[in-house]
């Protein structure tokens, strides 16, 4: 399978390139020009900024799967923490995204978008709405709406709490985000290259990912 990770160089991202990597795909990593990145041996790194509509086209993505790991990135975990990416990065990039043919999309969005915001609980619902979290959120509530128009497959998948670990998980769709949920950024980029290989599968729009044990 072709496969084109955007927003390699994040920490999901870079699991989902190693890991596509690791299943034989020919994977192309994609990285803004300025980030330090070493790529797995045998992947090909392109360089370029994804807000730019002409390199979204320029990459040609009618026969790849497309990951995309992207999100706003701020100076801290604190909510009100500078932002370092702009206010619609997700949605800006979903936009040139759904203006090109591609095989398949398979997305980070994040618990409590969207319809599972009914699946958060308290104190979930107030957080993901404070500071700069809340304007990360507004992207990608946005860019879940620009993508359901997609000619193309595309799946939001919607993790609860990130985490660094490296072991095994059992993670699938989860029916409630509590405020102690966490999954692996290993575990989710996993999940994605399962679904592309349609290991996991999931019908609609959106799922709502967590640890099952
Ligand atoms: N943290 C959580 O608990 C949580 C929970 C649910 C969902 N999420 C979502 O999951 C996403 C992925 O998580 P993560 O930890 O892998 O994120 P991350 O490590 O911060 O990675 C973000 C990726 O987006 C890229 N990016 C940021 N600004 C950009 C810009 N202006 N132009 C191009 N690329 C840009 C980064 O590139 P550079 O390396 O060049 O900066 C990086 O590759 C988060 O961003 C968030 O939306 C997070």
């Amino acid at each position: 399978m072709k496969v084109t990770v955007l927003g390699a160089s994040g920490g999901c991202g870079r699991w989902a390139v190693q890991c596509a990597a690791q299943r034989g795909h020919e994977v192309r990593a994609i990285v803004r020009p300025t980030t330090t990145y070493e790529p797995p041996p045998g992947v090909n790194v392109l360089r370029g900024e994804v807000t730019d509509p002409e390199f979204v086209a320029s990459l040609d993505l009618r026969e790849d799967v497309v990951l995309s790991c992207l999100g706003q990135r701020r100076a801290s975990l604190l909510p009100w923490s500078k932002r370092l990416s702009p206010p619609d990065l997700v949605q800006t990039v979903a936009r040139h995204l759904v203006g090109q043919n591609l095989r398949q999309l398979i997305w980070i969005s994040a618990g409590g978008v969207g319809s599972s915001r009914e699946q958060l609980a308290f104190p979930l619902g107030w957080m993901v709405r404070a500071g700069n979290v809340g304007v990360a959120y507004a992207d990608l509530e946005e860019a879940e709406k620009v993508l359901a128009q997609a000619d193309f497959p595309s799946l939001a998948v919607r993790p609860v709490t990130l985490t660094r670990g490296t072991k095994d998980q059992v993670v699938g769709e989860v029916p409630r985000y509590r405020p102690w949920s966490t999954i692996h950024r290993r575990s989710v980029a996993r999940w994605m290259v399962d679904h592309a290989e349609g290991l996991a599968p999931h019908d609609g729009p959106a799922i709502l990912l967590g640890n099952l044990r």
